[in-house]
């Protein structure tokens, strides 16, 4: 088995080593390590390895506090002092920037939030002969590594996995699979078991004794969408102040510290807006956490997350529209009408209606984005159109995994 030195970290989270003068990248690594690997094979010309002895510790290395950590795919930099993950964590976004001539803008300090804060995860379970696997898949695999513990998720989450455990080993026919989506709101947890068969009546009963067991705010089942299978109470979660009975499957941001962070960010920059319009809007974080005094117009395809908003803001200054913004984005015609708009689209970002701010006049414009590179892609359509964008603050609340979340405001 080959040994390699690791020299830096990638975008992925993967330390990098040079094998023969290829680039070799080792889940679980850091620059400084030096490493037994087992190769895996290839991916887009790079070289894929497995660490499979650490021959020596790189100066920047910690210990874990998972006992998954190494197998399970949810968390990659457990393993990184706080200084150098900070780095890395930021220069995610550096690079971003750089790699679309955007080398110039300033990033901000990390913005961090806490361990045990993740409200809304999804996991994966298998009945197999030994019982029912449960958790996150591993790294680059899809083999399930069955979570005993986890430091990242809320706690009422973490308590539920056994019980879930030992339901799904009641419901789950020999080598059957599903997804779990598990969501803390105010009210209590939200489940939703996404499998695409048929409930029949032994399984509805042992879903209502478990969610009153649990003491569940709402189960729902069904897959693509989720159906209400019991309603014990409405989940609801307050943003900015406001309770909205979110839908099932509905989108929340990751954490309530992270929320918060964003929410201060992008109301900052919001503050002088009379008119302002939010984008890709989900349940309204943002559109609530806009200045009481503006008219807000809120915009998201998705009617279920619309209708709980447009229910919550009632009374407000506040309308909703459900519209496809990739098919459909708002032209530049229709933004002019705005003093601020806020956009936080999905990981693909928001290309087409990036294209469509270029060419208004909108003077504040604020991006929310959970991907750095597509955000730097949509930042380029912005600046080409005129916009100038100064700094970027990244907020970290996927804690030790690749993801990132950032904020950033253009003016014109
Ligand atoms: C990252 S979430 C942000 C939601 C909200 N801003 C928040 O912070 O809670 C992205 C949102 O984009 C919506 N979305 C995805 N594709 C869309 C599309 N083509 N047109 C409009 N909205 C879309 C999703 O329904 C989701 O609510």
């Amino acid at each position: 088995m080959p040994e390699v030195e690791i020299s830096a970290l990638g975008a992925r989270g993967d330390g990098i080593g040079d094998l023969d003068g290829r680039p070799v990248y080792v889940p679980y690594t850091l620059p400084g390590d030096r490493a037994r690997i087992r190769i895996d094979g290839e991916r887009q010309g790079a070289v894929q390895a497995r660490l499979e002895a650490l021959l020596a510790a790189g100066t920047d290395r910690v210990d874990a506090v998972c006992a998954h950590f190494g197998t399970c795919g949810g968390c990659l930099l457990q393993h990184v002092g706080a200084a150098a993950y900070r780095r890395w964590k930021t220069g995610l976004v550096a690079d971003a920037l750089a790699r679309r001539g955007l080398g110039d803008v300033a990033v901000g300090g990390l913005v961090t939030t806490p361990p045990a804060g993740r409200r809304r995860a999804r996991f994966a379970a298998l009945r197999r002969a030994g019982g029912v696997v449960f958790g996150f898949n591993e790294r680059r695999g899809r083999r399930i590594v069955d979570l005993g513990e986890c430091h990242v998720l809320r706690p009422a989450i973490v308590d539920l996995l056994p019980p879930l455990r030992h339901l799904l080993g009641d419901l789950l026919p020999a080598g059957g699979a599903v997804d779990v989506q598990v969501t803390e709101t105010d009210t209590g947890l939200d489940v939703w078991l996404c499998a695409d068969r048929p409930l029949d009546l032994a399984a509805l009963e042992a879903l209502g004794a478990f969610a009153e067991a649990r003491d569940l705010a709402r189960l729902s089942w069904g897959a693509p969408s989720p159906e209400p299978v019991i309603v014990r109470r409405p989940p609801v979660v307050a943003l900015s102040g406001v309770e909205v009975a979110i839908p099932p499957g509905a989108f929340l941001q990751a954490s309530r510290a992270g929320e918060t962070a964003l929410c201060g960010l992008v109301g900052a920059a919001l503050a002088a807006g009379r008119r302002v319009l939010d984008l890709f809007s989900g349940c309204g974080t943002f559109a609530l956490a806009a200045p009481a005094a503006a008219w807000v117009t809120a915009v998201d395809a998705d009617a279920g997350m619309v209708a709980a908003l447009a229910a919550a803001a009632r009374g407000r200054r506040l309308a909703v529209e459900c519209r496809d913004l990739r098919r459909r984005p708002s032209p530049a015609a229709e933004l002019d009408g705005f003093d601020a708009v806020v956009f936080d689209p999905p990981r693909a970002g928001a290309r087409e209606q990036a294209g469509a701010i270029a060419r208004s006049r909108v003077p504040a414009v604020v991006a929310v984005s959970c991907n750095p590179a597509t955000f730097a892609r949509d930042a380029r359509i912005l600046r080409d159109g005129g916009y100038r964008l100064d700094k970027v603050t990244p907020v970290d609340q996927f804690l030790w995994s690749q993801h990132l979340e950032l904020v950033a405001v253009f003016t014109r």
